[in-house]
């Protein structure tokens, strides 16, 4: 969802924004954007579509190769159609401001009316255009552009991430956060404040974490972090990022999403880095926390189909009663009946997911204790909740989640097996046995990944040009077949749905027909006799079935594909990435933009 990047230095600014912002792709855009000053002026270059289109529009620029200060934004729409005059960076009325911005001002008509009635005019219908005019007026009565800046971001109510530049300051930028994420990025002789880390890492690995409520202004050689209501300077610790860029490109796969499929068994092993002590799970994170009595799990999307899984093994392993519910219906609850010793789990890949940051807001109001599971360090809901777990998957780079979901498995298996420890759930010997099988998912999954790919690239020419599709799971597998349709829905727009298995002699089974294919979990599990049962109702209707499932199991279907058994739920890390593997196939074969699919970001920080 939009990215940022606004750089002061030494080289020419242009390209390393422009650069900067191919780094920040993943994140979905429909536009993009720079502005740049020189001969004492402001200069802005948009284009719809892709970065190409503004590139090419550059070329035409002959100041493009001198400026040292820049910024620049990929747009995802949320205010105006995704065409140029929406696209930022947007300048104030007197073209002496340039702001490029990610997120919504809420009270932007409220905003526009005062300035419409003072003369101001839009050529836009963006909130971002009201708010660097708001600027431009406010400093009209103001010692300088920082307290306008202030002021207006003070009058502004909603989510922002904004880089400001004045034409009076060619090598200043100024920016700002609110609910939404933004970077800075220390370098020797420049400076960067960018939306993610990716987007100026070859040039710098020292960073702050901004926070809400803050505002810096930086220069080449300086900056000064400052409080939002007073102006008041303030000091932050400056971490160093770990990983370099190697992690976040393609290195030889054709797109992100099989990379990071391919990903999944050294995300196993990173997970347990510093997890393991003695044969047993430690999570020092947990240990000034009590066991909850009932913990609610609350996330979005991919993150949420996790949180279904980890149920499972929660109340198998550690008994501790689980409630799973989507962050934007679990924000919104008019009333959510918290006990003693509860505790509310957010899971989110990004950390910055807008619902999920909102759903942990509310439950931390009611006085519950918010544990994160996230996997971008120094994210707002990593840095918000009362104690954070850190997946450790490394950066995911394509908009549809592979490894981050693993990632957040193991988590959960982890956290089940403590709990469970602290609980007297399992003896030490069942956790044990249980540690060994996980442990042992690395060589499993790198030994099985191959010949699954294969199959899936099989599958997937008899099945991509079908219509509909239903995933049908049960018990543990239920939660595998909502991200199954989920991943081919997203990735080739093909219209799937996620059921329990039981749940479609309800209503659902009306739509079999031969046309109507239904992808089927069925595992070796103790629910596999009610799985063929389903399995035989929809054949009954003529419907086509495959069946993903273990070897030796007498299967009478359409297709039947066989993975490395494992018990149950532990199965689920094998069939994760056969669901991942066939929608990922059936996308690219039908030349879908599998990495950035359309009308999808990876970072909604939107409502
Ligand atoms: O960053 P988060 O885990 O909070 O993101 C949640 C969802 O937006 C995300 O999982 C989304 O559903 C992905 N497109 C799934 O592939």
């Amino acid at each position: 969802m939009c990215g940022i990047i606004g750089y002061a230095g030494h080289r020419p600014a242009v390209p390393v924004v422009i650069e900067g912002l191919r780094r920040l792709e993943y994140r979905g855009y429909d536009s993009a954007g720079v502005a740049f000053s020189g001969h004492g002026n402001l200069h802005v270059v948009r284009a719809t579509g892709k970065l190409a289109a503004l590139e090419e529009k550059l070329a035409h620029e002959e100041s493009v190769i001198t400026p040292t200060c820049a910024m620049g934004h990929t747009r995802w729409a949320t205010h105006g159609a995704p065409v140029e005059r929406n696209a930022h960076p947007h300048c104030s009325n007197d073209g002496s401001l340039a702001m490029v911005h990610n997120g919504i001002i809420e009270n932007f008509q409220e905003l526009k009316v005062e300035l419409v009635a003072k003369g101001y005019t839009f050529s836009s219908e963006t909130d971002t255009e009201v708010l660097v005019n708001l600027i431009e007026e406010r400093r009209k009565n103001a010692p300088d552009v920082l307290h306008a800046f202030a002021e207006a971001l003070r009058e502004a109510h909603g989510t922002y991430a904004v880089c400001l530049m004045d034409r009076a300051e060619p090598g200043v930028i100024y920016a700002a956060r609110m609910s939404a994420p933004l970077i800075f990025g220390l370098g020797t002789g420049e400076n960067f404040v960018a939306s993610d880390i990716p987007a100026f890492l070859p040039f710098t690995r020292k960073v702050i974490f901004l926070e809400d409520g803050e505002i810096v202004r930086l220069t080449a050689t300086t900056y000064e972090v400052l409080h939002l209501e007073d102006l008041r300077p303030k000091v932050h610790e400056i971490h160093t990022i770990a990983w370099d860029m190697q992690a976040a490109q393609k290195s030889g796969y054709r797109h992100f999403m099989l990379k990071e499929i391919f990903e999944q068994p050294r995300v196993i092993l990173d997970g347990f880095a510093g997890r393991m002590h003695e044969g047993d799970v430690v999570l020092k994170e947990l240990d000034a926390l009590p066991v909850p009595r009932r913990l609610h799990i609350v996330a979005c999307g991919t993150s949420y189909h996790s949180g279904l899984w980890g149920r499972h093994l929660l109340e198998h392993w550690a008994h501790v009663p689980v409630q799973v519910e989507i962050a934007s219906e679990f924000r919104y609850r008019e009333a959510v009946l918290f006990d003693k010793d509860d505790m509310v789990l957010v899971i989110s890949q990004s950390g910055e997911t807008a619902d999920t940051l909102a759903a942990l807001r509310a439950a931390k109001k009611c006085g519950v204790p918010v544990l994160g599971l996230c996997n971008v360090v120094g994210s707002s809901i990593a840095r918000e909740a009362s104690a954070v777990l850190y997946t450790q998957a490394g950066p995911e780079i394509s908009v549809a989640s592979t490894k981050a979901m693993c990632s957040q498995m193991l988590m959960l298996a982890l956290m089940a097996l403590y709990w469970a420890r602290r609980n007297e759930g399992m003896t030490l010997q069942e956790r044990r046995t249980t540690l060994a099988l996980l442990a042992g998912l690395p060589d499993l999954l790198d030994a099985a990944l191959p010949a699954m790919h294969q199959r899936a690239r099989e599958l997937s020419r008899k099945y991509a040009q079908t219509r509909n599709f239903f995933y049908l799971g049960r018990g543990h597998c239920y939660p595998l077949a909502l991200e199954g349709a989920l991943k081919l829905k997203e990735l080739s727009y093909i219209h799937a749905e996620g059921y329990a298995a039981g749940e479609m002699k309800h209503g659902p089974i009306a739509l079999i027909d031969p046309s109507f294919p239904t992808f089927v979990l069925a595992l070796d599990d103790a629910l596999l006799p009610k799985v063929v049962s389903n399995m035989v109702e929809v054949q009954a209707r003529q419907g086509k079935v495959i069946a993903l499932t273990n070897e030796g199991l007498d299967m009478h279907v359409e297709d039947i594909w066989e993975i490395p058994r494992l018990p149950s739920p532990l199965a689920g890390f094998v069939a994760l990435p056969a669901l991942q593997l066939f929608s990922y196939e059936v996308a690219d074969y039908l030349g879908k933009d599998v990495d950035q699919p359309r009308n999808l970001a990876k970072s909604v920080t939107v409502e």
